[in-house]
């Protein structure tokens, strides 16, 4: 089972930000990855048909023998993350909006979070909320279309820079310090947020704590790969492998797979 791959899935490509910290983490361990773009965006639909897709991806990773399973996608965790844990045996890891360190360390008592309909509408995001940022303003933004500007390849383009302004600015008006990014196509803005928000305003998301998590379940239960053979690492999607292979290098293969 310590040679049983990582299975780690999204609703596109955003999740490679995410498999990106796993590997760099975890370096001797096989993965799958899977990109369900086909099927993106999750977050303009409704959580029955995201549990439905979650499902589809589950499936698919545990007959390839997963021994654990990265839902690399908010949208996915808030909405079907507790339905795949009391349905399955195998661990299963999430990604939530960092809301917690943020409204800790906020200094204008105001954060801001980026995520998608799917993730702010959720059960889940409210309970979160409610328990960490009671006490503090914070300014939500659904990210509508950024998406899919990334799954077409037009990740830093002007149609994506005229969306970030528009989204920007009620935040920056309310005077946030910390921007939350909850979806994991986000990371990949860093470039643009950096040039777009005030110097002063800082920006986190979970990905670096979801590899530390990862790597705490697998030591748990026994199941780190001890590295005996070089990793292999798979990537597929049902979308196009150029977008995807486009935000992993030279170094990996990308694989079409109609699933
Ligand atoms: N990467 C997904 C997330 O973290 C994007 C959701 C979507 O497809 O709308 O929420």
């Amino acid at each position: 089972m310590r040679i049983n791959p990582i299975g780690v899935f999204d609703s596109g490509v955003g999740g490679t930000s995410i498999w990106k910290e796993i590997h760099a983490l975890l370096p001797n361990e096989n993965t799958i990855y899977l990109a369900d773009s086909t099927n993106a965006p999750y977050g303009t639909k409704d959580a029955n048909t995201i549990i439905d897709l979650s499902i589809k991806n589950t499936e698919y990773l545990l007959n390839r023998g997963c021994k654990v399973i990265v839902v690399a996608c908010n949208t996915a965790t808030t909405n079907a993350i507790s339905l795949l844990r009391n349905r399955y045996k195998i661990p299963f890891i999430g990604i939530e909006p960092s809301i917690k360190p943020a409204a800790l360390q906020t200094k204008t008592n105001t954060i801001g979070i980026l995520a998608t309909k799917g993730t702010l509408s959720s059960a889940l995001f409210s309970k979160t909320s409610s328990i960490y940022a009671s006490n503090i303003k914070v300014v939500e933004q659904d990210g509508n279309g950024i998406v899919e500007l990334i799954e077409s390849g037009k990740l830093f383009s002007n149609d994506m820079i005229l969306l970030l302004k528009a989204y920007l600015k009620p935040m920056i008006a309310a005077n946030i310090d910390y921007l939350v990014l909850g979806c994991t196509h986000y990371p990949y803005l860093m470039p643009l947020l950096l040039e777009l928000l005030p110097k002063h305003i800082k920006i986190i998301d979970s990905g670096e704590a979801v590899a530390r998590q990862t790597k705490a379940v697998l030591d748990k239960l026994d199941l780190l790969n001890l590295g005996l053979i070089k990793a292999k690492n798979e990537f597929y999607t049902n979308g196009s492998p150029g977008v995807l292979k486009s935000l992993l290098g030279e170094n990996f293969t990308v694989e079409y797979l109609d699933f």
